[in-house]
């Protein structure tokens, strides 16, 4: 059975709307915990634009579930990994003009620059997990640079129009996660998953899916609590 992790990213992107104190992302995971979060995810950008660094040490201090920061691999950013040591480090890409996380991080690309960040999270004791796209190299790649676990991108399946469409990134889903497990990866899924569209994809074999935008916008209707219920039952088949 699937687990839930809840991006708190843009309960904190309202809070920088009017750089003033509230919502605060901290308060939002402990309501998500008490939803029946599995997981916390934040993502500490370079630009800062919503997360910072007094939320990300909160969110160490308080949160009891799993806590999986999203980062890239600078190495300003790779240090506070290491002295913060979250569960798991998930590795992005990060451009400054994007809206959020477009597509996954190049692993093969970058595979240099890439591989001694995976050694010295590693060295802390923390897991390490590549974003990445569906695509069978990618996922190879991985392994060969000693990921612990990989989340495919979810966002062609949730951005496919058509059913056609649909048809063929949850084709492309499910290869890539098969890959994944057999090559001894752990397999995540998340990016553009809603309400309407996580049916198909929580009936595959993901560990755990890590959703954000959905899930916050449905918060601010009925509450973080109810939002990440509602979500955990339709992810995972859990009742809360
Ligand atoms: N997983 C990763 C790696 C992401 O970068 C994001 C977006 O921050 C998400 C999951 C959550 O995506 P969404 O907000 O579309 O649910």
């Amino acid at each position: 059975m699937a687990k839930l992790g809840v991006n708190i990213d843009h309960v904190a992107t309202v809070r920088q709307a009017r750089r003033t104190i509230e919502p605060d992302p901290v308060w939002a995971a402990a309501e998500a915990q008490l939803g029946g979060a599995d997981g916390i995810t934040f993502h500490l950008r370079e630009d800062r634009r919503h997360i910072n660094d007094r939320d990300a040490a909160l969110l160490k201090q308080t949160v009891t579930c799993k806590l999986n920061m999203e980062m890239s691999i600078a190495p300003a950013i790779v240090r506070i990994a290491e002295n913060l040591r979250p569960n798991q480090c998930t590795l992005v890409p990060e451009r400054r003009q994007e809206l959020t996380t477009e597509g996954g991080l190049d692993v093969i690309r970058f595979k240099r620059r890439i591989a001694p960040v995976v050694q010295r999270l590693h060295r802390k004791g923390i897991e390490v997990s590549a974003f990445i796209e569906p695509i069978a190299e990618q996922v190879k790649m991985c392994a060969d640079l000693d990921f612990d676990a990989i989340e495919l991108w979810t966002g062609g399946y949730a951005h496919a129009r058509g059913a056609r469409a649909r048809k063929r990134s949850l084709k492309q889903l499910e290869t890539a996660l098969e890959l994944g497990w057999e090559r001894g990866l752990v397999v995540h899924g998340g990016h553009g998953l809603t309400y309407d569209n996580i049916g198909p994809v929580a009936e595959m074999e993901f560990e755990e899916f890590n959703i954000g935008h959905s899930i916050v916008a449905r918060a601010i209707l009925v509450g973080m609590r109810e939002a990440v219920r509602q979500m955990k039952v339709l992810a995972t088949g859990v009742f809360q």
